[in-house]
């Protein structure tokens, strides 16, 4: 979401969210042209997109994915930063870069479903959706926009948690991201993840992920993918924490994407009343979806 920028030496650029089908894109970010051709793009059996709504583990994806592909070898890492091996959709140039790119092409995205390659409903290439509980999500969005120099800096959290409920920021609504992609699951080859039982397990996801994606790695591999996508680990990998995106774009003095990597900080902002309204909205927007959150780092422990 944060790279891909034309527009790194021209300091007064101004970045907006404009609508483009329905959808906010980054004015100077994203091309509604390119976004455009996505649809078209032909895909192969051996394509992978992971899809999130903003601030829902992409990077995390992108480290696991990415360690898996060396069959856990970080030192085979070292030479690329994960988010040019592991490159976001929405920001592709043109369909010749999406062609070239090396086998197996790994992508990531929070672009909705209308706008993503027909052909994944032919079940070609595989989709990994990972969810994150929305009040997390709020809450980590909202500290980004605070260190995001092409996002609208909050005025104070109640300021962004309007944004948010209303579904005016990028990647729009979350309950509309979540429901239009798995709404479609069964037309694709899917998996769905959540970014709380990573937390919770992320052995076992890694491995769901590598069974899902056909991939051999013996457990000293799926054990070097594991130890090497910690929290603590990634926050001081070069490769793969995003401190290489320019200060244009990332005032890296006020945050940092490897923030604090938890569940339930909502708690530390959420008001009572937000709690409240949230929840009222939540029940009402899911009623009829069949998924569930972990909201509190209590939920994790197992008696
Ligand atoms: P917080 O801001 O709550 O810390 P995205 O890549 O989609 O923008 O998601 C970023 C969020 O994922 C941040 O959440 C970040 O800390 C968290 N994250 C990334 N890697 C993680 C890891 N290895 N373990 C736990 N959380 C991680």
């Amino acid at each position: 979401m944060a790279e891909g920028c034309d527009h790194s030496s021209c300091e007064a650029f101004e970045y907006k969210l404009v609508l483009h089908r329905g959808f906010k894109l980054i004015s100077g970010i994203h091309s509604p042209e390119v976004v455009d051709q996505i649809h078209n793009f032909e895909i192969q059996d051996s394509d992978v997109f992971v899809i999130t709504y903003p601030k829902s583990g992409t990077i995390w994806l992108q480290q696991i994915l990415r360690l898996m592909e060396v069959k856990g070898d970080v030192t085979a890492t070292n030479d690329q930063l994960n988010s040019e091996c592991i490159p976001w959709m929405e920001l592709i140039k043109s369909e010749q870069q999406f062609v070239s790119a090396p086998s197996p092409r790994i992508h990531v995205s929070h672009l909705p479903y209308k706008f993503m390659p027909f052909g994944l409903k032919q079940k070609k290439g595989k989709v990994i959706y990972v969810a994150r509980n929305p009040k997390d999500v709020l809450v980590s969005y909202f500290h980004f926009h605070k260190y995001a120099n092409m996002l609208e800096t909050p005025k104070d959290f109640d300021d962004f948690f309007e944004k948010f409920m209303k579904g005016n920021v990028f990647g729009d609504c979350w309950f509309e991201h979540v429901k239009s992609w798995c709404s479609h699951k069964d037309e694709m080859n899917f998996l769905y993840i959540t970014y709380e039982e990573m937390i919770k397990d992320l052995r076992s996801v890694v491995e769901k992920i590598a069974s899902f994606l056909g991939k051999n790695l013996t457990p000293q591999q799926l054990n070097n993918v594991v130890e090497q996508s910690t929290f603590k680990i990634m926050k001081n990998n070069p490769q793969a924490n995003y401190q290489h995106i320019p200060d244009i774009l990332l005032n890296h003095k006020l945050g940092s994407f490897m923030r604090k990597g938890t569940v339930g900080d909502w708690k530390t902002c959420f008001t009572e009343a937000q709690n409240e309204r949230f929840d009222k909205v939540y029940q009402q927007k899911m009623k009829d979806v069949p998924l569930t959150f972990i909201w509190d780092m209590s939920e994790l422990i197992t008696p």
